[in-house]
């Protein structure tokens, strides 16, 4: 049995990309001081902003709500309700997220996508084959709308190192230029959009779940039905792999890629399309018509 580094307390957690041991009463205290020097190292936030957390009832981001709420952040959360019926997804998520809050007495939001006249992801994956991306597009407009509307000047999502490093991964194969300059763990504020932070991006999968289980967190395990295609899971398999062989390769992976970009400023590079005001709904899009627009003319024709 390892001892932990910092009590020397007997532990089987042991971090093997930092050759680190740490017992579960160490652990969590050690995960929020690396969130917080990602916070710090990218300039995420300061204490006087407003901040709201976007959660899904899992464990990545009921995890995130809870160590920004201790780094004494002011924050609140925002459900958004998509109307899963597979396995009581929605339901039961939401049933989380609302427990979580009166847990770490967090005030939060609730959206669901049948009061906004989307009826659900369950019809709109009827019409829209990538399911994911359209889903994806009604989350960020959401969060969005949310902020301004509410006066929070900062998003926060729980994406961790996995899904950051796939992401990665997958415009680096697709050599989609475009996506590679805007990935960053920071999106500044402007043209209507309020500025995005994603403090777990050097927290893993693994390191998220452990979090969760010794802070005793209760979330979701399923995953969502319709979440990511065979592409981007069978990249996971080959990125945990690669990870298994060489600890602390994905880490620094992820960390080279964000170094590389902060010397040259490329993060600061928004689109260069021009900006425009949705002609339904006046929210700030690319389009005339913006995206959460045109699905609720599709869904209602
Ligand atoms: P995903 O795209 O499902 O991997 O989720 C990425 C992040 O988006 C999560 O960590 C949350 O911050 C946010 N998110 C996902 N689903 C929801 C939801 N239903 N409501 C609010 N935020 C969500
Ligand atoms: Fe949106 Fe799965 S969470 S399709
Ligand atoms: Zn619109």
């Amino acid at each position: 049995m390892r001892k932990c580094k910092f009590c020397g307390k007997e532990t089987g957690i042991f971090l093997r990309e930092h050759r680190l041991a740490l017992c579960e009463d160490c652990y969590p205290g050690w995960i929020e001081k690396q969130v917080d020097r990602t916070i710090k190292k990218f300039n995420m936030l300061n204490k006087d902003d407003r901040l709201l957390v976007a959660v899904s009832g899992g464990k990545d981001s009921l995890s995130l709500w809870q160590i920004l709420k201790k780094l004494g952040y002011n924050v609140s959360g925002l459900y958004i309700d998509l109307g899963i019926k597979h396995n009581n997804y929605s339901e039961l998520s939401k049933e989380k997220v609302i427990n979580f809050s009166k847990k770490i007495d967090s005030s939060f939001y609730i959206i669901s996508l049948k009061d906004e006249g989307l009826d659900s992801i369950d019809r709109i994956s009827k019409i829209y084959r990538k399911t994911c991306s359209a889903c994806g597009a009604i989350k960020r407009y959401y969060m969005n709308k949310i902020s301004v509307k509410e006066g929070f000047n900062v998003i926060a999502t729980g994406h961790n190192m996995d899904d950051e490093v796939t992401t990665l991964f997958g415009n680096l194969i697709q050599w989609d230029e475009s996506y590679l300059d805007r990935q960053f763990p920071v999106m500044p504020s402007g043209d209507g959009f309020a500025k995005k932070v994603k403090p777990l991006v050097f927290i893993s999968e693994k390191q998220s779940a452990m979090y969760a289980l010794t802070t005793g967190i209760d979330y979701i395990m399923d995953e969502c039905p319709y979440s990511k295609h065979a592409t981007s899971i069978s990249y996971k398999e080959n990125l945990n792999m690669l990870e298994s062989k060489h600890p602390g390769i994905l880490r620094f992976f992820l960390n080279n890629f964000f170094n590389s970009k902060s010397k040259k400023g490329l993060q600061i590079e928004g689109s260069k399309l021009e900006i425009k005001e949705c002609k339904i709904c006046g929210a700030p899009t690319y389009l005339d018509i913006c995206k959460v627009c045109k699905i609720k003319e599709n869904i209602n024709r």
